[in-house]
């Protein structure tokens, strides 16, 4: 096992009370493996991945749990240690480009003085290896492109220097977090390709973050949807899109529009909103959503269960609850 993400919970410290972020999550990624990570905006996503990087700024911490990175616990280690992985064997594509980009540096000497630093290549070959990665994420003109500063890019353009900075060392771990979002469609589909051939190539895995479900059905193996900092259901994608079984999980895929879909109808939209994280509703978080809450989920907390590898945390599926019962007869 490549990543195994143990009890994990990070908090934000602010005056009017604490952010439960991220809320006691467990996974684990295999080498080679492709696992996405969905769900909508603040729903911890973007705080899982700089957790597991070592990023969180204050007031963020982490309040327990741990992270193993090839067994070595990655939250235990120095910020020196740290550094010595991140950008070697675990890197990340941001959300936001410019978090990684320095702006007053030419895209080329970013991205050589990380494979300088980490590949212990000379310049010359660095320079190469650089506008060989430019050209691999489809910059073109890369010999050229390369002596940009990034104000002088396209955000498309940026996202993929971004990419070929990540992929640039040749990482057993990336962290690419909506990787794709500010790209047209070709583009992303020449991103992910790329993401499946360094999967292939070298064996690198890939915790892929992203709201669309469209990337998510075509790249990822396994899929962990995520709502209110807490995991709601986890499953192998086949299995996820043939048999949704929460009914957040059910809601989104309910509002992926169709090509081929010729009613008048409006797309479907999951009502309500994400709760106040300050202000969460007692028992499952996403009760004052769901069209079929019980008298229970506004009282109690489901828990995470197992079934026929299928995870879920919602009480229809509990084998001693009055829904459960419902479920199964
Ligand atoms: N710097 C911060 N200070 C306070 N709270 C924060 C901070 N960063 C994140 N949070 C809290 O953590 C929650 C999760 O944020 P996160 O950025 O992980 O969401 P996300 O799932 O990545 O959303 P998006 O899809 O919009 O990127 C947010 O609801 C917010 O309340
Ligand atoms: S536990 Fe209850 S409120 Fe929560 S998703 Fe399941 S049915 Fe809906
Ligand atoms: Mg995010």
């Amino acid at each position: 096992m490549l990543l195994e993400v143990k009890n994990l919970s990070t908090e934000f410290k602010l005056k009017r009370g604490t952010v439960r972020a991220v809320d006691d999550i467990s996974f684990t990624i295999d080498k080679g493996e492709i696992l996405a990570i969905v769900g909508e905006s603040g729903s911890g996503k973007s705080v899982t991945s700089l957790s597991i990087m070592g990023l969180l700024q204050k007031p963020g911490r982490i309040a327990g749990g741990q992270i193993l990175f090839n067994s070595q616990d990655l939250n235990k280690m120095s910020q020196k240690e740290l550094q010595q992985i991140r950008g070697n064997q675990i890197s990340m594509i941001f959300q936001e480009p410019m978090t990684s980009l320095n702006p007053v540096w030419r895209i080329k000497d970013q991205i050589m003085e990380s494979v300088m630093t980490h590949m212990k290549l000379s310049k010359k070959e660095a320079l190469a290896r650089t506008i060989e990665m430019l050209d691999t994420v489809g910059i073109p003109s890369p010999a050229e492109r390369a002596n940009d500063y990034p104000h002088q890019m396209s955000g498309g353009m940026r996202q993929r220097v971004m990419t070929a900075m990540a992929l640039s060392c040749g990482p057993d771990l990336l962290i690419a977090d909506e990787p794709t979002t500010a790209l047209d469609v070709t583009i992303q589909a020449q991103i992910l390709e790329l993401l499946y051939r360094m999967r292939e190539k070298f064996g690198m895995a890939v915790l892929l973050i992203t709201h669309d479900l469209g990337v998510v059905s075509e790249a990822a193996d396994r899929v962990i949807v995520m709502y209110c900092g807490k995991i709601v259901e986890e499953a192998n994608v086949k299995s996820l899109f043939a048999h949704p079984m929460h009914p957040y999980t059910v809601g989104l895929l309910q509002s992926i529009p169709q090509i081929d879909d010729e009613s008048d109808e409006p797309l479907y939209m999951i009502k309500g909103m994400v709760p106040n994280p300050l202000r969460m509703p007692q028992g499952c978080p996403f009760s004052d959503r769901c069209d079929r809450c019980l008298e229970r989920c506004t009282q109690e907390m489901p828990e995470l269960q197992e079934i026929d590898g299928h995870k879920v945390r919602c009480f229809l599926y509990n084998q001693d609850s009055e829904g459960g019962r419902a479920q199964n007869e």
